[in-house]
């Protein structure tokens, strides 16, 4: 009787662990990843082994009612101890196998911070419908983003950052709706921003500096109403800043510098919301707009290597705050106002100019 009792309880546990485990088809999807990678100094994939893939595999998780794998999350730069025991961050070789599109119930996908992984984003990533988070930075990925990436109509994060990925930014880049967080920055990505990038409605951070992005700043943008940091620095764009850019309702960061903008400088934008401006190295022309109030409040303030003109004006000491401030390098005139936002300010902030006096310069 014991004996029938203990075989029935060792049938339920077997039972319960089969149906807890990964299904072979999602183990070797992982052991297919695996094998196209090379991990040599810490050996995080020695975790990956026996049949059970949805229990100590490192960064991968399951569904707990599907028993799906759910999440890859693998960091080069972590916290994690077995880094601190190695003294040395991640490190990796090889490809990303199409087989993880055969984890169709994958939702987060991280491999992050390798260096060294290369080859191409598998197309077929976008047939993964439940996809949120894809973060790829800071590995050796070459190749387009896949053209068809609109499909992924969960995603919330896309980052590629600091790759080497080439190409035009794919047209079905903005049926993106779900999109929050959007890091393209530091690949060799060429061609113009779509002129319907303002679709992207959930989008709050925009960052696509350090590319070859070339035309003009769509004026649709500025209908991203939840966007509060818009990177677009260090590119080729070219023609001038949407005025609107300056009426959006929480936009706080706006770095162009590093372009070839002309054009004015539209004086919404110096009494918004931007506490971060960057208009460095550009093509501006014109005044320096005197339209600064109480509003202006200003962490940053970079309006250097321009071919601004005129006096800096007078409303900029009704600003609350201007803790950066350089307009060097461009072709202003004329005294230095006086108050409390140049107080702190040193010479380096006005040098290079035709003729600007007065503190922090020689006297007028
Ligand atoms: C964007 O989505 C719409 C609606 O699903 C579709 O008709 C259109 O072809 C997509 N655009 C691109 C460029 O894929
Ligand atoms: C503004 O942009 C220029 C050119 O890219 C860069 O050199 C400078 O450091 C930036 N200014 C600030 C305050 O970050």
């Amino acid at each position: 009787m014991k004996l029938v009792v203990a075989v029935i309880i060792f049938s339920l546990l077997n039972i319960f662990s089969l149906v807890n485990s990964c299904p072979p088809s999602d183990r070797a999807a992982l052991i297919a990843i695996k094998a196209a990678l090379n991990e040599p100094y810490l050996g995080i994939f020695n975790s990956w082994t026996g049949n059970d893939c949805c229990h100590n595999w490192y960064g991968v998780s399951c569904d707990p009612e599907v028993h799906r794998v759910s999440d890859i999350n693998l960091r080069g730069e972590s916290e994690d101890p077995i880094f601190e025991k190695a003294h040395r961050t991640g490190y990796m070789t090889g490809t990303i196998s199409p087989a993880i599109c055969q984890l169709t119930w994958l939702s987060s996908l991280t491999i992050a911070d390798w260096k060294d992984i290369s080859g191409t984003i598998p197309a077929c990533i976008t047939s993964l419908r439940f996809l949120r988070i894809l973060d790829l930075i800071g590995n050796k990925l070459s190749g387009e983003l896949p053209g068809d990436i609109g499909r992924l109509s969960r995603l919330t994060v896309l980052n590629v950052a600091d790759n080497q990925l080439t190409g035009r930014l794919p047209r079905s880049l903005t049926n993106l709706s779900s999109l929050m967080h959007l890091d393209l920055r530091n690949n060799l990505l060429r061609g113009t921003i779509p002129r319907n990038f303002g679709k992207l409605r959930m989008l709050s951070r925009a960052l696509l500096s350090r590319n070859r992005l070339q035309g003009q700043i769509p004026n649709s943008i500025s209908y991203i109403y939840r966007l509060s940091d818009l990177d677009l620095s260090l590119n080729q764009l070219s023609g001038t800043i949407p005025p609107s850019l300056g009426k959006m309702a929480v936009l706080a960061t706006l770095n162009l510098d590093g372009n070839k903008i002309s054009g004015t400088i539209p004086p919404t934008l110096v009494n918004s919301r931007v506490g971060t401006l960057n208009l460095s190295k550009n093509a501006l022309e014109g005044n320096i707009p005197d339209a600064f109030g109480p509003r202006s409040y200003f962490t940053v303030l970079d309006l250097s290597y321009n071919q601004l003109r005129g006096s800096i004006p007078k409303s900029i000491v009704s600003a609350t705050f201007i803790g950066h401030l350089d307009v060097s390098h461009n072709h202003l005139c004329g005294p230095i106002p006086a108050g409390a936002p140049f107080d702190h300010l040193e010479a380096s902030s006005f040098v290079y100019n035709d003729c600007l006096c007065g503190k922090p310069l020689r006297a007028c």
